[in-house]
């Protein structure tokens, strides 16, 4: 936006909103504006109340005290169509979307175009659909069912869904979570496209560069309360963090060195046979080992094989899989997911609303969720001893909730995955797969999560992390390996950990690179 402007329009302000819920003042009082023509960012911790506040704004949640005003009118949406027709649309932090249902369905669903008839219009639907998406760059046919997309993707399907309401304010919580970096810059690149055009975004976010790269304005929430409103360019990241926190930023994690033992896992030349077509590879000939008390990183874009790796260790595709495995130098090819568990391996994976987590029951229930064996006292479930762990893992993980019994819907996105990460760690596993383990986790919290990796390592188990972001899989690996098209293309070892041999060996052409150098 052009700064020697006055102060933007304001298209919409919250005013003075407070809302409890059971046991939680989730927000208390406080006030927001969107401004035409500006991405206005917010940052505050897990738990801080950032997506609430938007909920709020988008008429996901139709009761709470306070004000919220459309160009200077009070309105009160009792649901996200009262909002939608209004010009507001979210792209939610926890995908909504249904997986048997299309592309386009999804997209258009509870608004489908009608025919003359009255029946729905699946043509202009699909078209429709493939127009918005076309601008996102992104090529799936629209009949295919959502489900079987991955997660960025579906994210991408979210955003187009929002898109397609033409909305006057636009709301992105964490948009970027789990897009790769091309997907991210098509994204930037429409975000520039639409503030151009007026329209006010809101942005949710953890990621500290985005905010230099793409917003104009910052807020700042803390437990519920407003803490600041800056201007982008009047402030720092490091200032910004310190408001988030409310105190001096905790040390940054340094890894400890610790000694290497045998080598628990080895992948020796394994394979993925795409399900969909016969002659494609998902992995495609897969070596590496990682011994006790070692940390392996795998690098590479979204859509590179990464995922698809762990899931052939962890016994999710016994059919498609070839090749040889072992665990403690043992052959040992799992045939499900309950095999590998047995075995000692855990799998903490990237959609933790999908595979890692039950909603609708509580911390404690999703804890031990994978290990109940261990908490059964003469094959009666011990009550008190689960609650005793997981609030164990509570304080251990600074999960924000009322009570070790409170349900894991209700809690905020960042806090939903530290609740996987207990699980799994419960398991006591001795092989541990970390599938972008601080996806959605704040900055206090990721350190306190390379710590707990590092600790883990220091107990003699073997990890294997997946993470997209560099500078992160930098400091917590001992060794990182790049893939790329189910290959792998390079491998690192500390010595030689750069930012650029990094990305570039994980880039497409990379292959290629390395058997001409
Ligand atoms: N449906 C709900 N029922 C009960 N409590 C809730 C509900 N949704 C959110 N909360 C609580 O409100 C508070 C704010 O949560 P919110 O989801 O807004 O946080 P957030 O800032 O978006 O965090 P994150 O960065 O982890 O996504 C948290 O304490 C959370 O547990
Ligand atoms: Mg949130």
């Amino acid at each position: 936006m052009d700064s020697n402007k006055s102060a933007p329009e304001i298209i919409l302000r919250a005013q003075g909103i407070t809302k409890r819920w059971p046991g939680v003042l989730a927000l208390n009082n406080v006030s927001f504006n969107v401004y035409a023509g500006c991405v206005h960012a917010i940052v505050g911790e897990n738990g801080a109340g950032k997506s609430t506040l938007m909920n709020i704004i988008s008429g996901t949640y139709p009761a709470y005290e306070g004000d919220v005003l459309l160009r200077g009118e009070k309105v009160s949406f009792q649901n996200t169509a009262e909002a939608g027709r209004a010009g507001i649309s979210m792209i939610h932090q926890e995908l909504n979307l249904i997986p048997y249902l299309s592309i386009a369905e999804n997209m258009y669903l509870g608004r489908e175009p009608l025919t003359a008839l009255g029946t729905i219009d699946y043509r202009k639907m699909h078209r429709d659909a493939a127009q918005v998406l076309e601008r996102l760059h992104f090529t799936e046919d629209t009949h295919k069912p959502v489900g079987e997309l991955r997660v960025g993707q579906q994210q991408i399907v979210e955003i187009a869904k929002a898109l397609s309401l033409d909305a006057q304010v636009l709301i992105m919580d964490e948009p970027t979570s789990s897009l790769s970096e091309n997907e991210t810059a098509v994204l930037f690149g429409l975000i520039h496209e639409l503030t151009a055009k007026g329209v006010g975004i809101v942005y949710i976010t953890h990621k500290m560069d985005e905010l230099t790269k793409l917003a104009d304005y910052v807020t700042v929430l803390r437990d519920g309360n407003f803490i600041s409103e800056n201007r982008v360019e009047n402030t720092t990241t490091d200032e910004i963090v310190r408001l988030m926190v409310g105190r001096e930023r905790k040390d940054f994690f340094v890894k400890q060195e610790h000694p290497k033992g045998e080598k628990l896992l080895e992948v020796c030349g394994v394979s993925l046979r795409d399900s969909e077509s016969r002659n494609k590879y998902k992995v495609k000939d897969v070596s590496f080992d990682v011994r006790a008390g070692e940390v392996v990183g795998i690098y590479g874009l979204m859509g590179a094989g990464r995922s698809e790796i762990f899931e052939t260790v962890f016994g999710v595709h016994p059919k498609g899989t070839t090749g040889v495995l072992r665990v403690k130098g043992e052959e040992f090819m799992p045939k499900s997911p309950a095999e590998a568990i047995r075995r000692g391996i855990a799998l903490i994976p990237e959609d933790r609303k999908c595979d890692g987590l039950v909603l609708d029951m509580d911390i404690t229930q999703n804890i031990s969720l994978a290990s109940l064996k261990k908490i059964l006292k003469f094959g009666t479930l011990c009550k008190k001893a689960e609650v005793k762990i997981a609030d164990l893992f509570r304080s251990r993980l600074t999960i924000k909730s009322h009570s070790a019994r409170q349900k894991t819907g209700e809690l905020s996105g960042g806090n939903q995955q530290k609740v996987v990460l207990s699980k799994w760690l419960l398991t006591d596993p001795q092989i541990l797969l970390l599938d972008e383990p601080t996806r959605g986790i704040d900055i206090n919290a990721k350190n306190e999560i390379y710590k707990l990796i590092d600790e883990l390592a220091g107990r003699s188990l073997a990890i294997v992390v997946i993470s997209s972001e560099l500078p992160e899989i930098m400091a917590i690996s001992d060794r990182i390996i790049t893939v790329c098209g189910g290959r792998i293309t390079g491998e690192f070892t500390r010595d030689r950990f750069t930012e650029e041999n990094i990305l570039r060996a994980s880039l497409p052409d990379s292959t290629q690179t390395r058997k001409n150098s």
